[in-house]
């Protein structure tokens, strides 16, 4: 439901879409920056305003599956089943476009990034603008994804028009990238939806190697979701890895803290997620790297946490954000 202020709210954010300026708007995942998927000035101020490097392809955020048939063609029977299964929600498919889309959105490529997102705020906005918007994540290029207002707002205020607040968004790590003009299809980023849900609605699926995902997922390069901090992964349940980490940083000086959920250790700044599922550890990962910049620490150690599940697409995140 769609209160009587927020409708304002989207009415005025759907007029500055008109005319080319940014929308910062929620979804299921995490914040997106929106701005008219057709007009190439309007796509350039959100490279702008993020400093993301223009060969970075953006995903076309859609309220209406026809949206996709317009700028999508030889839409196969898998996309299909998938668009069947998981739209609305966190799964963005690669699709060969039909050329209509700005060059600057798919970064030149054949193919554009598609996806409905399952948020009410988000669909409304995309309904009222009446045509596809682009949506990066709305933080600065190589941040952690915002999934609050005050995340948008701390990374790009004074760069965007309006910022749609809908509350901390409920899956809190982007949505899974599906290539599936390749066979069989493609998982270019791990996220929201996983490989098993996936899977069990067009069989077998296959991740790039490092090398091949470069050349089809360009943005996959560059450094990603890294606090200012230097985070460093510590292995699940390994007190004494552990423990050899933590002091090998004290006698160099420096502060830490710890995102922990099942070792057991004391730190000043500590976070300890006992008995906290993967779905929420997701929800809360991002918050929690952006908390410790702000406390100043200079290295945030994180435990491991099985990687099945949405667990995959969380250790994804945590070790790019650990490479340096
Ligand atoms: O959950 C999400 O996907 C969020 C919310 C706001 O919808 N958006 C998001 O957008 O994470 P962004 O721009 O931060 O990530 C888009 C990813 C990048 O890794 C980009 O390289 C890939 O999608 N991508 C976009 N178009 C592509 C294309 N044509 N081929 C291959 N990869 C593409
Ligand atoms: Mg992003």
């Amino acid at each position: 439901m769609i209160s009587g202020s927020v409708a304002t709210g989207i009415a005025e954010a759907a007029e500055v879409l008109h005319h080319g300026g940014l929308v910062a708007f929620p979804t299921e995942t995490v914040y997106g920056l929106g701005a008219d998927a057709f007009n190439p000035d309007a796509v350039a101020k959100v490279f702008r305003a993020k400093g993301r490097p223009t060969d970075n392809p953006l995903i076309v955020h859609i309220s209406d599956i026809q949206q996709l048939y317009d700028i999508g063609k030889n839409i196969s029977s898998i996309a299909q089943r998938l668009i069947e299964a998981f739209f609305p929600g966190p799964l963005t498919l690669v699709i060969e476009h039909r050329g209509q889309i700005p060059a600057m959105v798919t970064a030149g490529l054949p193919t554009v990034a598609v996806r409905m997102p399952n948020h009410p705020v988000a669909l409304a906005l995309i309904e009222a603008f009446g045509k596809g918007i682009i949506g990066p994540s709305a933080n600065l290029s190589g941040k952690p994804s915002p999934t609050t207002a005050q995340h948008v707002y701390h990374d790009l205020n004074g760069k965007v028009d309006i910022i749609l607040d809908a509350g901390a968004t409920t899956i809190g790590i982007e949505s899974t990238v599906l290539d599936i003009t390749t066979s069989p299809p493609t998982i270019l980023r791990l996220g929201g939806l996983s490989r098993t849900n996936i899977e069990q609605i067009i069989g077998e699926v296959q991740t790039t190697s490092s090398a091949g995902q470069l050349k089809r997922s360009p943005g996959t390069r560059y450094r990603h979701y890294a606090p200012s901090a230097f985070v460093e992964l510590l292995n699940e349940g390994d007190q004494q890895h552990a423990h050899h980490r933590i002091e090998y940083y004290h006698t160099l000086g420096k502060s830490i803290g710890c995102i922990i959920h099942s070792l057991k250790i004391s730190t000043t700044h500590l976070m300890s997620l006992q008995s906290i599922t993967k779905e929420e550890y997701a929800h809360r990962l991002f918050d929690l790297l952006r908390k410790f910049d702000e406390i100043g620490v200079d290295i945030i150690l994180v435990e491991c946490i099985p990687d099945t599940g949405i667990g995959e697409a969380v250790m994804d995140r945590l070790r790019k954000a650990s490479e340096r």
